[in-house]
Protein backbone atom coordinates (compact mmCIF):
# COMPACT_ATOMS: atom_id res chain seq x y z
CA UNK A 1 0.00 0.00 0.00
CA UNK A 2 1.58 3.11 -0.92
CA UNK A 3 0.25 5.89 1.24
CA UNK A 4 -0.50 9.31 -1.30
CA UNK A 5 -1.63 11.70 0.72
CA UNK A 6 -0.15 15.00 1.26
CA UNK A 7 0.36 15.78 5.09
CA UNK A 8 1.24 18.94 6.56
CA UNK A 9 0.61 18.29 10.07
CA UNK A 10 2.17 16.27 13.10
CA UNK A 11 -0.54 13.96 13.13
CA UNK A 12 -3.34 12.86 10.66
CA UNK A 13 -6.50 14.45 12.22
CA UNK A 14 -10.13 12.82 11.75
CA UNK A 15 -11.02 15.75 9.65
CA UNK A 16 -7.94 14.79 7.56
CA UNK A 17 -9.11 11.25 6.82
CA UNK A 18 -12.89 11.93 6.78
CA UNK A 19 -12.17 14.22 4.01
CA UNK A 20 -9.71 11.58 1.95
CA UNK A 21 -13.15 9.12 2.03
CA UNK A 22 -15.86 11.50 1.02
CA UNK A 23 -13.59 12.18 -2.20
CA UNK A 24 -12.81 9.27 -2.58
CA UNK A 25 -16.87 7.98 -2.69
CA UNK A 26 -17.44 11.01 -4.28
CA UNK A 27 -14.85 10.17 -7.01
CA UNK A 28 -15.98 6.45 -6.68
CA UNK A 29 -12.50 5.34 -6.04
CA UNK A 30 -10.10 3.79 -3.75
CA UNK A 31 -7.83 4.63 -1.33
CA UNK A 32 -6.05 1.18 -0.49
CA UNK A 33 -7.55 -1.27 -2.70
CA UNK A 34 -9.44 -4.32 -2.42
CA UNK A 35 -7.63 -7.39 -1.63
CA UNK A 36 -6.02 -7.91 2.32
CA UNK A 37 -2.80 -7.04 3.12
CA UNK A 38 -0.75 -9.16 1.96
CA UNK A 39 1.38 -9.71 4.91
CA UNK A 40 -1.89 -9.94 6.88
CA UNK A 41 -2.89 -12.72 4.95
CA UNK A 42 -0.16 -14.46 5.14
CA UNK A 43 0.27 -14.42 9.08
CA UNK A 44 -3.13 -15.39 9.16
CA UNK A 45 -2.64 -18.14 7.30
CA UNK A 46 0.71 -19.62 8.76
CA UNK A 47 -1.09 -18.97 11.90
CA UNK A 48 -3.78 -21.42 11.47
CA UNK A 49 -6.21 -20.10 13.28
CA UNK A 50 -9.46 -20.86 13.49
CA UNK A 51 -12.05 -18.12 12.19
CA UNK A 52 -13.84 -16.56 15.61
CA UNK A 53 -13.98 -12.87 15.99
CA UNK A 54 -11.56 -10.75 14.61
CA UNK A 55 -11.15 -6.84 15.14
CA UNK A 56 -9.66 -4.66 12.66
CA UNK A 57 -8.58 -1.56 14.54
CA UNK A 58 -8.19 1.83 12.08
CA UNK A 59 -9.86 -0.23 8.93
CA UNK A 60 -10.20 2.43 6.69
CA UNK A 61 -12.36 1.15 3.66
CA UNK A 62 -12.79 -2.65 5.31
CA UNK A 63 -10.31 -4.75 2.75
CA UNK A 64 -8.78 -6.96 5.61
CA UNK A 65 -11.83 -6.59 7.58
CA UNK A 66 -13.86 -8.26 3.89
CA UNK A 67 -11.43 -10.68 3.38
CA UNK A 68 -11.27 -12.49 7.29
CA UNK A 69 -15.08 -12.14 7.03
CA UNK A 70 -15.62 -13.82 3.32
CA UNK A 71 -13.23 -16.90 5.67
CA UNK A 72 -15.21 -17.06 7.99
CA UNK A 73 -14.39 -14.33 10.84
CA UNK A 74 -17.21 -12.54 12.80
CA UNK A 75 -15.27 -8.75 12.45
CA UNK A 76 -16.08 -5.85 14.51
CA UNK A 77 -14.46 -3.06 12.39
CA UNK A 78 -13.62 0.06 13.83
CA UNK A 79 -12.24 3.83 12.61
CA UNK A 80 -12.41 7.12 13.87
CA UNK A 81 -13.54 8.61 10.24
CA UNK A 82 -17.17 7.90 9.58
CA UNK A 83 -16.99 8.20 6.05
CA UNK A 84 -15.05 5.27 6.14
CA UNK A 85 -17.05 2.93 8.41
CA UNK A 86 -20.12 4.26 5.94
CA UNK A 87 -17.67 2.37 3.45
CA UNK A 88 -17.32 -0.64 5.47
CA UNK A 89 -20.89 -1.18 6.11
CA UNK A 90 -21.08 -1.01 2.11
CA UNK A 91 -18.43 -3.19 1.37
CA UNK A 92 -19.58 -5.75 3.93
CA UNK A 93 -23.33 -6.15 3.37
CA UNK A 94 -24.02 -10.12 4.30
CA UNK A 95 -20.99 -10.41 5.91
CA UNK A 96 -20.75 -10.84 9.80
CA UNK A 97 -19.03 -7.36 10.03
CA UNK A 98 -19.94 -5.09 12.65
CA UNK A 99 -18.70 -1.09 11.38
CA UNK A 100 -18.34 1.12 14.53
CA UNK A 101 -16.74 4.56 14.85
CA UNK A 102 -14.23 4.63 17.33
CA UNK A 103 -11.28 6.23 18.17
CA UNK A 104 -8.62 2.81 18.48
CA UNK A 105 -6.56 4.68 20.99
CA UNK A 106 -9.47 4.55 23.53
CA UNK A 107 -12.23 1.65 22.36
CA UNK A 108 -12.24 -1.47 23.88
CA UNK A 109 -14.54 -4.31 22.42
CA UNK A 110 -17.49 -5.50 23.82
CA UNK A 111 -16.66 -9.14 23.97
CA UNK A 112 -13.18 -10.38 23.87
CA UNK A 113 -11.38 -11.76 20.31
CA UNK A 114 -9.44 -13.93 19.09
CA UNK A 115 -7.55 -12.06 16.83
CA UNK A 116 -7.16 -7.53 16.74
CA UNK A 117 -5.92 -6.41 13.23
CA UNK A 118 -3.65 -3.07 13.43
CA UNK A 119 -2.86 -1.93 10.13
CA UNK A 120 -0.86 0.97 8.76
CA UNK A 121 -2.43 2.63 12.29
CA UNK A 122 0.42 5.06 11.90
CA UNK A 123 0.05 7.29 15.81
CA UNK A 124 2.48 9.09 17.51
CA UNK A 125 4.42 6.65 19.90
CA UNK A 126 2.22 7.44 23.00
CA UNK A 127 -0.73 7.07 20.63
CA UNK A 128 0.37 4.20 19.20
CA UNK A 129 0.72 2.54 22.50
CA UNK A 130 -2.48 3.64 23.88
CA UNK A 131 -3.85 1.63 21.07
CA UNK A 132 -1.89 -1.45 21.29
CA UNK A 133 -2.59 -1.26 24.87
CA UNK A 134 -6.52 -0.96 24.45
CA UNK A 135 -5.98 -3.97 21.45
CA UNK A 136 -4.40 -6.26 23.85
CA UNK A 137 -7.36 -5.44 27.05
CA UNK A 138 -9.77 -6.49 23.97
CA UNK A 139 -7.90 -9.83 23.41
CA UNK A 140 -9.16 -13.22 24.97
CA UNK A 141 -6.63 -15.21 26.18
CA UNK A 142 -4.39 -17.00 23.35
CA UNK A 143 -5.78 -13.82 21.15
CA UNK A 144 -3.12 -12.50 18.88
CA UNK A 145 -2.77 -9.05 17.37
CA UNK A 146 -1.25 -8.72 13.93
CA UNK A 147 0.29 -5.26 13.68
CA UNK A 148 1.96 -3.36 10.25
CA UNK A 149 3.11 -0.45 10.23
CA UNK A 150 5.69 2.00 8.09
CA UNK A 151 8.81 1.82 9.58
CA UNK A 152 10.84 5.19 9.89
CA UNK A 153 13.37 3.38 7.90
CA UNK A 154 11.72 5.21 4.79
CA UNK A 155 12.59 8.66 5.72
CA UNK A 156 16.49 7.78 5.94
CA UNK A 157 15.35 6.15 2.02
CA UNK A 158 13.80 9.24 0.90
CA UNK A 159 10.62 7.77 0.68
CA UNK A 160 9.38 9.51 4.08
CA UNK A 161 8.10 12.86 1.96
CA UNK A 162 4.11 11.92 2.74
CA UNK A 163 4.58 11.62 6.24
CA UNK A 164 5.91 12.57 9.50
CA UNK A 165 8.66 11.72 11.75
CA UNK A 166 6.29 11.59 14.54
CA UNK A 167 4.15 9.11 12.92
CA UNK A 168 6.71 6.88 12.08
CA UNK A 169 7.33 3.72 14.41
CA UNK A 170 9.82 0.96 14.74
CA UNK A 171 9.89 -2.65 15.21
CA UNK A 172 11.49 -2.05 18.64
CA UNK A 173 9.04 0.64 19.45
CA UNK A 174 6.33 -1.72 18.84
CA UNK A 175 7.62 -4.73 20.26
CA UNK A 176 8.21 -2.38 23.14
CA UNK A 177 4.63 -0.79 23.28
CA UNK A 178 3.13 -4.84 22.78
CA UNK A 179 5.49 -6.17 25.71
CA UNK A 180 4.07 -3.25 27.95
CA UNK A 181 0.37 -4.03 27.30
CA UNK A 182 1.38 -7.63 28.39
CA UNK A 183 1.32 -9.37 24.86
CA UNK A 184 4.05 -11.82 24.39
CA UNK A 185 5.92 -10.89 21.00
CA UNK A 186 6.56 -13.83 19.08
CA UNK A 187 7.74 -12.07 15.96
CA UNK A 188 9.18 -8.54 15.42
CA UNK A 189 10.70 -7.75 12.06
CA UNK A 190 10.81 -5.44 9.14
CA UNK A 191 10.36 -6.30 6.03
CA UNK A 192 10.83 -4.63 2.13
CA UNK A 193 7.90 -3.89 0.70
CA UNK A 194 7.80 -2.84 -3.44
CA UNK A 195 6.50 0.33 -4.46
CA UNK A 196 6.60 3.21 -7.58
CA UNK A 197 9.30 5.40 -6.00
CA UNK A 198 11.72 2.14 -4.44
CA UNK A 199 11.62 -0.48 -1.76
CA UNK A 200 9.66 0.70 1.52
CA UNK A 201 10.09 -0.38 5.01
CA UNK A 202 7.25 -2.09 6.87
CA UNK A 203 7.73 -2.95 10.43
CA UNK A 204 5.87 -5.96 11.85
CA UNK A 205 4.57 -7.75 14.99
CA UNK A 206 2.90 -10.96 16.04
CA UNK A 207 2.00 -10.64 19.39
CA UNK A 208 -0.27 -13.50 21.72
CA UNK A 209 -2.51 -12.37 25.03
CA UNK A 210 -0.71 -15.10 27.90
C1 LIG B 1 -3.41 4.33 6.34
S1 LIG B 1 -5.10 4.01 6.71
C2 LIG B 1 -5.12 2.25 6.77
C3 LIG B 1 -6.51 1.67 6.62
C4 LIG B 1 -6.59 0.15 6.72
N1 LIG B 1 -6.10 -0.36 7.99
C5 LIG B 1 -5.86 -0.52 5.60
O1 LIG B 1 -4.73 -0.97 5.81
O2 LIG B 1 -6.42 -0.56 4.50
C6 LIG B 1 -5.20 4.48 8.44
C7 LIG B 1 -6.62 4.48 8.98
O3 LIG B 1 -6.60 4.68 10.38
C8 LIG B 1 -7.66 5.54 10.74
N2 LIG B 1 -7.28 6.16 12.01
C9 LIG B 1 -6.27 7.02 12.24
N3 LIG B 1 -6.21 7.33 13.55
C10 LIG B 1 -7.19 6.62 14.16
C11 LIG B 1 -7.62 6.49 15.51
N4 LIG B 1 -7.02 7.16 16.50
N5 LIG B 1 -8.65 5.66 15.78
C12 LIG B 1 -9.27 4.98 14.77
N6 LIG B 1 -8.92 5.07 13.48
C13 LIG B 1 -7.88 5.88 13.18
C14 LIG B 1 -7.81 6.49 9.58
O4 LIG B 1 -9.10 7.06 9.50
C15 LIG B 1 -7.51 5.55 8.41
O5 LIG B 1 -8.68 4.96 7.93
Amino acid sequence: MDDVGVDTTTTRSRDFWEGRYRAAAQDGTSLWGAGPNGWIAEQVGRLALDPGLALDLGAGEGRNTRWLAERGWRVIATDFAPAAVEGIRAATAGLAVDAVVADATAWTAPERADLAIVCYLQLPAESLAAAIARAAESLAPGGVLLGIWHDREDLARGLGGTMTPAIRTTQEETAAAAGAAGLVVELSDRRDRETPAGLACDCLIVARKP
